[in-house]
């Protein structure tokens, strides 16, 4: 991101708002804190940084890492927790508070940051126009996820020892993904990357992402065909088809089917590549792939702590 000032707020509302300098910064950061995070006495030496302030975590959707993962690093930081999951039937929004209303009356509380996941593209940009605290996205609608963006990233610094020089394979629902589309743009800033898209027609990636991968000169491929194309990824990022998202008249239970990938796949696969998926999965991956050790799915997972941990410190000036 554009450095602020030490008095302006930090927000994160989209994958390609961190720029290279803050990415390496994060980097060191996150390497530190994944170390800290197994060293009892360090850990509880950090949670003196945070101690008195509150952060506050807001969910209209349904979450499991994001959601726990935030909660998990307030914690190992210090901060109390304040939040509501299913906001959208617990918090005002029931009774038709509008987002603006809502961010505003949480930000007068001083917490040190609010994260918010939302069913609107668009809401972390409304909220953060209305809070005088930070807002950090969670994944708003169709929109953006950057904090799942930049653990993707971080997984490949720590998968694969670099985030430049790779074809990157991203299937699966790629209209409504928004992981994929915050990947997207945060890997368009590194040196030397493709993209293979592999959606069906129903579920391609969206234009305003080609537009911007045209503009930068970075070359994609479409393709329908999973295998044809398989054999030259370096990254495997796999998403599942978004249910409570996808377009009237496209049907659930036929593209779902297209596109699992087995152990077949894996005989394609680069020796040294590997699969990704900011989960959770349905079907998508065949639970037969799990053992490979090229599935690197949960350990990205894991990798969400730490990570969320550095932006807190990123988002309140402890870094
Ligand atoms: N990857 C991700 O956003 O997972 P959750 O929906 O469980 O938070």
């Amino acid at each position: 991101m554009d450095q602020p000032r030490a008095n302006e707020i930090r927000h994160i509302l989209r994958g390609q708002d961190f720029d290279l300098e803050l990415i390496e910064e994060l980097f060191k950061r996150i390497d530190t804190l994944d170390e800290i995070l197994r060293d009892p006495i360090k850990l509880a030496e950090l949670q003196n940084n945070g101690r008195g302030r509150q952060v506050f975590t807001v969910f209209y959707e349904p979450s499991t890492r994001t959601r726990m993962s935030f909660e998990a690093a307030a914690n190992n930081l210090g901060f109390a927790v304040v939040g509501t999951e299913n906001a959208r039937e617990f918090s005002s929004a029931a009774k038709g508070e509008t987002i603006e209303d809502t961010i505003r009356v949480m930000s007068g509380y001083y917490p040190a940051a609010i994260v918010m996941r939302h069913h609107e593209d668009g809401a972390a940009t409304r909220a953060a126009a209305a809070s005088n605290v930070p807002i950090i996205n969670a994944g708003d609608g169709r929109g953006q996820h950057p904090t799942q963006a930049l653990l993707d990233l971080y997984t490949l610094h720590r998968e694969l020892g670099r985030t430049k020089d790779l074809t990157v394979l991203v299937g699966g629902d790629l209209a409504n993904g928004r992981t994929a589309r915050s990947l997207v743009y945060l890997l368009s800033k590194f040196n030397n990357i493709e993209f293979i898209f592999v959606a069906p027609e129903s579920l391609k990636m969206s234009d305003d992402i080609k537009l911007h991968l045209d503009e930068r000169g970075i070359k994609y491929t479409e393709t329908e065909d999973l295998e044809n194309l398989l054999p030259e990824a370096d990254v495997v990022y796999w998403t599942r088809v978004q249910k409570e998202r996808l377009a009237t008249g496209v049907n659930y239970e036929q593209v779902k089917k297209q596109y699992e990938l087995s152990k077949n796949h894996l005989a394609l696969m680069k020796k040294d590549a590997i699969i990704m998926h900011p989960l959770p999965r349905i079907n998508e991956i065949q639970i037969e792939v799990d053992e490979d050790p090229r599935a690197a799915y949960f350990r990205q997972a894991a990798y969400g702590l730490p990570v969320r941990m550095a932006l807190y410190e990123w988002v309140t000036h402890l870094l």
